[in-house]
């Protein structure tokens, strides 16, 4: 039996996205039907519209969420109906090279469902990162299922599927930022604004926020910034060295996703420091920096691909944070939506005006 439900649907490049019937296979083999209760609006939904990750339209959009299992498939044995998930883009294998090597956090192999949702006619639909949910229904593959504590709330929950992950983990995961550390983080949107908050978890003494927008600052200090700085107004290089003794931060994030954003993040961090490059360029994008620079000033260049998390590890333990009240989710929650208002959520994104923007169903 296959299910018709509502959906959020980008059918070309830079056109408003609209709401559509689609129709929602019963799960196979390996597969779990989800009956999605809250998806999170992050930029990579926007990237997805805009023609800016691939052009495989049409695209399901929404991957950032949390829900009930409904339905499993044959051999699922890890989730059951009425299990309350978090949907992850990494379902790790557990056989390529990567998780061989006991470092499945970057697992290479990562699966999706085997079975096409698809519109009412029978194009099929490319879900965004292998997800899909802003719909009233999703497929999955099992292994994108993380079970936490179903008392959490769903709106909460569903952020850790992928952007306030994704920042947590910048800073604790891929920066490895610990106790004593100085961190910037260069971009205070949603992730950004999880990388500060990572980094106030994991014991960071200075934490400085960087945005052009002088209210991303003012929430940026919520999530424990030190020092904010307004990088329209002040140079941030030179900014974040004063505020580090004249030597720059040990971490620096960039949750933008910029060549010239990347730039002050490099030069912005101290000898032998680090830089998390978590914000997601376009193709056109390039990088020019002098080489002897990259040599001389030493340490890591990091990417972090969802927060170098691992979904079992890590979802359980930050629901289990958030309960204690320890990592406030629901601050960057600005406003809960229904599934016709993502296209005007892009819009506020757009102009800054959100954090988040959660679809609730
Ligand atoms: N690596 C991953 O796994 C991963 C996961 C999710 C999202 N992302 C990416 O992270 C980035 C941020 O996502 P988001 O949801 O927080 O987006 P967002 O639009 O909410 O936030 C971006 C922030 O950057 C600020 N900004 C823009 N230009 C700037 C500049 N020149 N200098 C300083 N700040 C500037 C904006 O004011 C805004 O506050 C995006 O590129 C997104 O695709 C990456
Ligand atoms: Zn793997
Ligand atoms: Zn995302």
């Amino acid at each position: 039996m296959a299910h018709e439900v509502r959906g959020v649907v980008a059918r070309g490049k830079g056109q408003p996205v609209s709401l559509e019937t689609i129709v929602v296979p019963d799960p196979g083999p390996g597969e779990a039907l989800v009956a999605v209760q809250a998806c999170g609006v992050c930029h990579t939904d926007l990237h997805y519209r805009e023609g800016g990750i691939n052009d495989d339209f049409p695209f399901l959009l929404g991957h950032e969420a949390a829900g009930v299992v409904e339905a499993v498939g044959a051999g699922v044995t890890d989730v059951a109906p009425g299990d309350f998930v978090i949907l992850n883009w990494r379902a790790v294998c557990g056989a390529c090279r990567a998780c061989l090597r006991g470092r499945p956090q970057y697992c290479f192999a990562t699966h999706n469902a085997t079975q096409k949702m698809t519109l009412a006619d029978g194009t099929p639909l490319s879900p965004a990162l292998g997800i899909g949910a802003f719909a009233d229904k999703t497929l999955v593959a099992a292994g994108q299922c993380t079970k936490v504590d179903p008392s959490a709330s769903p709106v909460a929950a569903g952020l850790l599927g992928c952007g306030i992950m994704a920042g947590l983990g910048a800073a604790i995961n891929t920066g490895g930022v610990t106790r004593g550390d100085s961190v910037a983080v260069i971009g205070c949107g949603g992730v950004g604004d999880a990388a500060v908050a990572g980094a106030h978890l994991a014991g960071a003494t200075t934490i400085i926020a960087v945005d052009v927008d002088d209210t991303k600052l003012d929430w940026a200090r919520r999530f424990g910034a030190t020092h904010t700085v307004n990088s329209r107004e002040t140079d941030p290089v030179e900014a974040i060295r004063d505020l580090t003794g004249g030597f720059g931060a040990d971490v620096v994030i960039e949750a933008v996703g910029r060549p010239e954003t990347y730039k002050q993040a490099f030069y912005a961090r101290d000898l032998a420091g680090t830089v998390v490059l978590v914000g997601v360029p376009t193709p056109e994008m390039q990088l020019e920096l002098p080489l002897l620079d990259v040599f001389g000033r030493g340490g890591a260049l990091k990417s972090s691909w969802y927060g170098d998390c691992l979904p079992s590890r890590d979802f359980p333990m930050l629901v289990s944070l958030y309960q204690q009240g320890r990592l406030d989710l629901d601050a960057f929650v600005t406003e809960t939506i229904a599934l016709e208002d993502v296209e005007a959520a892009f819009e506020k994104m757009h102009h800054g005006e959100v954090l988040r923007s959660v679809v609730v169903l």
